[in-house]
């Protein structure tokens, strides 16, 4: 019997509901992402063309919906108060002590768990469905964020047998460090101005009035607390813990029942030392007392519950002067501000060097040479200026170069561009960061050419280029500082190798300022050959997927500049390889046609349709632009259909597809 459309759209969410489980909770993905787009991309259909089916839990409400005027406020069940600190060993077994007085026994256990630095939030349910979202606020009364928590992937929109109707689950919103890098990348490039850290950047993301915001930041919730009017449900701490994750909350795996305050102690001390193997930051770790009748006889204090405490870890944040400031010269040639501290110890590392990222940033920390700022080391990224504490009575401010301080060559600052740059593309600082990237791993791979080596080179006019790597003789390599014959044939080797490299690592590898692993793939794929990207104009070169008039600007300057022919032509002479691979491609019945494809189809899913169309050498994108060259539209097409009729691109029914592809 054929399913009704409710009864597809309700499996469609049952299946999209567990793939987002696996993906976002677990982490252990059983389909590809193009497979959930494909099913997401269906529901999709199915509700547009049935709006009075759509129901706030679908997955495909998490995209974010209307912006708000303002935030509502909401009271707390039970105040959302905050944890005591104990900041070294004596003050934890202080701690321990007290709990033992209270309960006037040593009959008790605790539960370690991470302590996560992000903001908390209270989330509701109803019959399994989330209802609400509160952030924490002033701990009696917060904010309505349920609208932005409901983007938030790993916060389940649908409990499955909830052990009650109505609950509550607190926990901590979060971003993950790598989330965070590219948020802050793509503000830098966007001028606006950068989080201090991903703490912010979570509460920056989820107090926000237009959830299409938080749709698009990465945020994660882990949860931690189990309530039902405002109190624990369940007989011990541990127990709640399994049951969220039993519900499908993300509960954070590093977490361990302890029977003794030592092993809190241990617990701390292993994961202060893996503290930066985490993808996410943390400042310390919860011991909360397991037993819930105990900690109700501990009680509470006006602030905090005396049955639980943080411990806290070093802090990796810093007071020290900023002695001076510096530039460096990266690969494509940006002068990024460096301050030179005072030494201090930071989480256990020594900091003398700081990222002042750029000038714009210089201006918004209001920093100069003599103040007194508080530094911050997380993980293994480079330590950063977070703010001024003090100004120095003698204080300079930094002034970008008008000069290059390697080269002496010019600097410019483009329109709408945070980054000042040095031009001389054969500055030596600029050729020795082109030549680390041209070697990387993932781009033309010549294995054993770092720092220490690039250094050499160049310093000893080796190397003025990075076509010159490829004129080497092994006995010049092999005379090198720490370099044997056996290592300097190896490394010979390599570089011939490098001569392989399919086109689109070679563009990528050049350095060309804006374009990456990505944009050079795509490049490679459109244009096919090297000589027919540098011989185009902006005009052309935005034919291609994903480039604006930024990037094309970028390549139509890389090209133009005479020292960039010069080198396209000696890397030519070394017999690199010029020519996409694909080109095989050509030939085919849809080679160098994008496709679009909406709608549901009848003779097959859209991800045969895509196969299909990509064997026949087209290409199947997500959305309508004006380089699509067709939509395909099957049956409740919506708004991409809409797009390419107000684009005037020719929309295929099912049956013309077919006939394109020859069938
Ligand atoms: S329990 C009454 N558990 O730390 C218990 N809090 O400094 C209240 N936090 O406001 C919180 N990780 O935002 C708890 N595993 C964890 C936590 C955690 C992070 C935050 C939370 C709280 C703050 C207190």
């Amino acid at each position: 019997m054929p399913l009704s459309v409710a009864e597809e759209i309700e499996a469609l969410r049952a299946e999209l509901r567990r793939h987002e489980y696996l993906y976002y909770v677990l982490d252990q993905p059983e389909i590809s992402d193009a497979e959930y787009d494909q099913m997401m991309r269906r529901l999709q259909a199915l509700e547009a063309a049935h709006p009075e089916l759509v129901t706030p839990d679908s997955p495909t409400q998490r995209v974010g919906g209307k912006p708000r005027e303002g935030f509502v406020k909401v009271h707390h069940s039970t105040p959302m108060l905050s944890l005591d600190n104990a900041l070294n060993e004596g003050e934890l077994r202080d701690f321990d002590r007290r709990v033992r007085e209270l309960l006037g026994h040593t009959n008790y256990q605790y539960v370690a768990e991470l302590k996560l630095d992000g903001l908390s939030m209270a989330a509701h349910y109803d019959h399994g469905r989330f209802q609400l979202a509160v952030t924490r606020g002033d701990g009696l009364e917060g904010e309505d964020v349920t609208e932005n928590a409901r983007t938030i992937r790993s916060l389940p929109l649908l409990v499955d047998k909830p052990p009650v109707d109505r609950f509550e689950v607190r926990g901590e919103v979060i971003m993950l460090r790598k989330a965070f890098e590219l948020l802050n990348a793509e503000r830098e490039r966007q001028g606006l101005p950068r989080y201090a850290n991903p703490r912010n950047s979570a509460a920056g993301s989820l107090r926000v009035l237009d959830p299409g915001i938080t749709a698009s930041r990465q945020l994660d919730f882990y949860a931690y607390l189990f309530l039902v009017d405002g109190k624990p449900h369940f007989l011990s701490h541990w127990e709640s813990l399994e049951a969220l994750q039993r519900m499908g909350f993300k509960v954070n795996p590093h977490r361990a029942r302890c029977a003794h305050v030592d092993e809190v102690l241990a617990f701390c001390r292993q994961r202060e030392a893996q503290r930066d193997l985490l993808p996410y930051e943390i400042d310390g770790v919860v011991a909360k007392i397991d037993s819930v009748a105990q900690q109700q006889q501990l009680g509470w204090t006006a602030k905090a519950p005396r049955w639980a405490i943080a411990i806290k870890f070093a802090a990796r944040q810093q007071e020290t002067t900023v002695e001076n400031i510096s530039v460096q010269v990266g690969r494509t040639g940006v002068l990024t501000p460096v301050a030179h501290l005072r030494p201090v110890v930071v989480g256990g590392v020594t900091v003398s060097r700081a990222t002042l990222h750029n000038e714009d940033e210089i201006e918004r920390l209001d920093v100069q040479i003599g103040d007194k700022v508080l530094v911050e080391r997380s993980g293994d990224v480079i330590p950063k200026v977070v703010r001024v504490v003090e100004k120095g009575e003698n204080r300079r401010p930094f002034r970008m170069p008008s000069q290059c301080p390697v080269c002496g060559g010019g600097i410019v600052r483009s329109e709408g561009e945070a980054a000042s740059r040095c031009v001389n593309t054969n500055c030596p600082a600029r050729l020795k960061e082109s030549l680390l990237h041209f070697a990387a791993r993932g781009v033309m791979d010549i294995d054993g050419l770092g720092e220490a080596l690039v250094d050499q080179l160049v310093d000893r006019g080796l190397v003025r280029s990075i076509a010159d790597l490829y004129e080497l003789r092994v006995e010049t390599l092999a005379e090198l500082e720490r370099m044997g014959q056996k290592s300097a044939e190896k490394l010979w080797n390599k570089i011939q190798e490098s001569r392989h490299r399919p086109l689109s690592r070679l563009l990528n590898g050049l350095g060309i300022p804006f374009v990456g692993e990505r944009t050079a793939q795509i490049l490679a794929e459109t244009f096919g050959d090297l000589d027919r990207i540098a011989a185009a104009d902006a005009e052309t070169l935005q034919t291609a997927e994903e480039v604006g008039p930024k990037v094309a600007q970028s390549i139509v300057r890389f090209f133009g500049d005479p020292r960039n022919r010069e080198l396209i032509e000696r890397l030519r002479q070394a017999g690199l390889s010029f020519q996409h691979q694909a080109q095989r491609q050509q030939g085919l019945p849809l080679a160098g046609k994008t496709f679009v494809l909406t709608g549901v189809l009848s003779s097959m899913t859209r991800e045969q349709a895509k196969a299909r169309i990509e064997a026949a050498g087209g290409k199947v994108t997500d959305s309508v632009s004006k380089k699509t060259h067709f939509l395909v539209a099957g049956e409740s097409a919506g708004s991409k259909l809409a797009k390419a009729q107000s684009l005037g691109i020719p929309v295929l029914d099912e049956k013309a597809l077919l006939d394109l592809l020859g069938q």
